[in-house]
């Protein structure tokens, strides 16, 4: 069902967005943005996993606005992302995340037949990462890494749907399958029994015998670093959405209800829902819009406005608390940490967190295109 804003009192910046967005399409110039401070991003070339946050904001601009400039640059980019899966740079589970709102997108919204291609290629080569003995999706490096290879993470979440979509569109059953097993390895794994979770956790990667949940972008090994939490609520909303399991949508529900007991007054999550007190106060934006978007899927998917209310007040408080007021600036929202342990980008603009603001914002204006669910052209 569709749920509809009702609550918001805040206006949506819609336009102001939409319009820094435009100005950026010729300040970026190709390349792509990271994070950012002082009014404008970092650039950089397509190596990370960062770098379809950027188109994937064209694309939702493109389907909102008649202005050809998003669609064109959008379509400017996707070069780079075959040259990127060509080249095998920096391939990793984010495969997900680089060629949904890339290929998948320009797919999606201009039915280009190259951009699918590339988007199943994408696919085929995340496919390639699950362990059979674990039943899980390896998140980092070479498949069968001495170190990595017995590693799932929470953020693999959220790059399952371009294998629910593969699995869709070509008819092959075991895009399906494999993403269904991952997010089964996730719930019984990443999860904990009070509703928080691990960032990751280790198997032995010959055996598949569990071993530890381990840390890796939050403050230890037992608290709880908020975008991990955010991208199980979003990957288990999706999860339930593609596979119709109920127990994704009781680890949605019950990730979310973790996240929204445990935020501050202003809600807006410090970068470690569990920090201990006077440790490094950063706050992270991005966990809280790409919550926003969680919830908001997850109350239509379940038909729970109270659960939709919740979503719209996270936008709210970003709008009132990170938003960047200056109009000269090149980010949507101030305060978001990229990766405090290693001291990267603490208190920045994050691309991440603007791609999944302007998500939000759309989802509340119910104008946003679909990059994660079904197409409705499978
Ligand atoms: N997926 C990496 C991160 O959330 O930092």
């Amino acid at each position: 069902m569709t749920l509809v804003s009702a609550a918001t009192q805040t206006k949506l910046p819609l336009t102001e967005a939409l319009s820094r967005i435009k100005r950026n399409s010729t300040l970026f110039n190709g390349r792509f943005p990271n994070s950012g401070s002082g009014l404008h991003y970092t650039l950089n070339d397509n190596v990370n996993w960062l770098a379809a946050f950027w188109p994937g904001m064209l694309w939702l601009a493109a389907a909102y606005s008649n202005d050809p400039i998003y669609r064109q640059t959008a379509v400017s980019l996707l070069p780079s992302f075959h040259n990127r899966l060509n080249k095998q740079i920096h391939i990793t589970h984010d495969l997900g995340f680089l060629y949904t709102l890339s290929a998948r997108a320009q797919w999606q919204l201009t039915g280009d037949e190259a951009a699918r291609q590339l988007a199943l290629r994408a696919a085929g080569e995340l496919a390639r990462r699950f362990r059979e003995p674990g039943q899980y999706i390896q998140a980092w490096k070479a498949v069968g890494d001495p170190e990595e290879g017995g590693r799932i993470i929470a953020d693999t979440m959220m790059n399952l749907p371009l294998l629910f979509w593969a699995g869709a569109q070509t008819g092959n059953g075991r895009y399906h399958e494999i993403a269904r097993r991952h997010a089964r390895t996730s719930r019984q794994y990443l999860i904990r029994p009070d509703g928080s979770s691990f960032h990751t956790f280790f198997f032995d990667q010959k055996t598949g015998r569990p071993l530890a949940g381990r840390t890796h972008q939050g403050y230890s090994d037992d608290s709880l670093w908020a975008r991990g939490q955010a991208w199980l609520i979003y990957g288990f909303a999706l999860a339930a959405q593609w596979c119709a399991e109920p127990a994704f949508l009781a680890a949605a529900r019950q990730t979310a209800v973790t996240f929204l007991a445990e935020l501050p007054e202003d809600k807006i999550p410090p970068w470690d829902l569990r920090l201990p007190p006077g440790e490094l106060p950063y706050r992270d934006s991005s966990a809280a819009a790409i919550a926003a978007c969680g919830l908001l899927r997850l109350a239509q998917l379940d038909d729970d406005p109270a659960l939709y209310a919740q979503g719209e007040a996270l936008v709210e408080a970003l709008i009132n608390c990170c938003w960047e007021t200056n109009p000269d600036g090149e980010g949507l929202l101030k305060h978001g940490a990229l990766h405090v342990p290693k001291g990267w980008a603490t208190d920045e603009y994050l691309i991440v967190g603007d791609y999944f603001f302007l998500e939000a914002l759309l989802t509340l204006e119910n104008k946003t295109p679909d990059f994660w669910g079904p197409a409705g052209k499978e």
